[in-house]
């Protein structure tokens, strides 16, 4: 049993001195690459938030790509609609390159877990043999496939080549990895966005289509309706002797009746298509509640009376002058009483009132008519809406109408009514719209 000398002990004290400061260099320099690295895939992760296209995606996933293998070249490829591998970004490579391997993928369409495939030697991979003389005349030594791969579906690759033959360590595997599992996420949103954004162009230039046609047919339509206006009158004016004579009055005034709902028709149209498209606007001046009732008024006498149906007008005696688009608003009231006119029986009584209060001016319309039930109550308002018990034709535009203008005075509106109870709609412009 022999006895360690004094120097045996110093060598191995000197030696383990050593082996500390090695071990101390590898953790620094490990902790120096895993820097390295969380910098690379923070600044893809921030330049990927902020991309506003999908190009803005493969320009940030080259960038990492390459710096992440240090090698000079890389490209994006995804899969097309028709199941093939398209180059659709990528850094130093020759249209004739691009030409000769367009298509080419180690890994089918539908592999769901596919694995990156890693060839140090294109010279020595068989399966690439097909390419030898493209990688030569492109001088690519070594190339790297990685998948780009999201919720298990396979989308294109990321690829990396390098003149030098060369391997890829386990961690610069990992780190390319790491790269491409975010471009294929940044990749799928972005695409959705862009969905996103077609759609939308596709609706507005729906709604501009609608826009022109609607313009286009009612400007066209208007004319031959004047036109049809004017031949009534002239045929009114004419003495023809009965029996002719009735059953051509008859005639021309069904004749005028119809042409006047087509025009109110087109008009509603027009209005409707200006509110949907934000064009709908008003032109407030001084007028007043009674002026206001009056014009409304005055369009239905001849109908009421016709149909036996008596309609009470009254403006409150306090009510002040109003600044509002006087022909809008009465508009908007017009369309409540043919409502009310037209689900009135013969007989019946409509009622027109203009209320004031210190904030307000209150317009209502109540009829005598069947009511509404208190399920519909809440879709009076919606476009195209016609309660299934309607008992006259329209559109269901007259009142989404009436809402938009009351709405663009700042007022609101509103129905109160119970299944045979008669109906009684109101709006309100408020104080604000008032002069002085
Ligand atoms: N005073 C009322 N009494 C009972 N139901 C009503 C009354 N006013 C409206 N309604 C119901 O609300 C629906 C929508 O009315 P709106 O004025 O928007 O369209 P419309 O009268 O059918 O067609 P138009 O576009 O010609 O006005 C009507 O179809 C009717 O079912
Ligand atoms: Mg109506």
């Amino acid at each position: 049993m022999g006895s360690t000398s004094s120097s045996e002990r110093e060598h191995a004290a000197r030696v383990a001195a050593l082996t500390d400061v090695e071990s101390l260099r590898a953790d620094v320099s490990e902790l120096r690459q895993a820097q390295t690295e969380a910098a690379l895939l923070l600044a893809l992760a921030e330049r990927t938030a902020n991309a506003a296209t999908l190009q803005d995606v493969f320009d940030a996933a080259l960038d990492a790509t390459c710096a992440a293998l240090m090698v000079p070249r890389a490209a994006i490829l995804l899969f097309d609609d028709d199941g093939v591998m398209r180059f659709k970004a990528w850094r130093g490579l020759s249209e004739t390159y691009r030409a000769a391997v367009d298509g080419h993928s180690p890994w089918r369409p539908e592999q769901s877990d596919p694995a990156p495939v890693i060839v140090g030697d294109v010279t020595q991979e068989p399966s690439l043999a097909a390419f030898s003389g493209t990688f030569a005349a492109e001088r690519i030594g070594a190339l790297a496939f990685f998948p780009l791969a999201y919720e298990g579906r396979l989308l294109g690759k990321v690829m990396a080549y390098s003149e030098p033959v060369r391997e890829l360590s386990s961690r610069e595997v990992r780190l390319a990895m790491a790269v491409s599992t975010h471009v294929a996420m940044s990749v799928v949103r972005q695409q959705a966005v862009a969905r996103e954004r077609e759609a939308t162009r596709r609706l507005e230039a729906g709604v501009r289509a609608r826009e022109e046609i609607l313009s286009i047919v009612s400007h066209d339509l208007r004319t031959p309706l004047s036109g049809i206006l004017t031949a009534t009158e002239l045929l009114e004016r004419l003495h023809i002797e009965p029996p002719m004579g009735e059953r051509v009055r008859r005639s021309v005034d069904s004749i005028r009746r119809l042409t006047a709902r087509m025009s109110r028709l087109i008009n509603d149209l027009m209005d409707f298509a200006s509110i949907e498209n934000g064009h709908f606007s008003i032109d407030p001046i001084d007028t007043s509640p009674e002026d206001i009732v009056s014009g409304t008024l005055e369009a239905f006498l001849a109908q009421a009376a016709e149909r036996e149906i008596a309609i009470d007008a009254r403006v409150a005696s306090e009510c002040p002058r109003l600044h509002a688009d006087e022909e809008r608003v009465v508009q908007a009231l017009t369309n409540l009483v043919a409502n009310a006119v037209s689900v009135t029986p013969r007989g019946g009584r409509i009622a027109l009132v203009a209320d004031c209060t210190a904030q307000s001016v209150r317009f209502s319309v109540a009829d005598t008519g069947p009511g509404i039930h208190a399920d519909e109550l809440p879709h009076l308002f919606e476009r195209y809406w016609r309660s299934p018990s309607a008992a006259y034709k329209g559109t269901g535009l007259g009142l989404p109408i009436a809402k938009a203008i009351v709405d663009a005075h700042g007022g609101r509106i509103w129905a109160e009514s119970a299944p045979g109870r008669g109906s009684t709609f109101h709006f309100e412009l408020p104080a604000s719209a008032r002069v002085g």
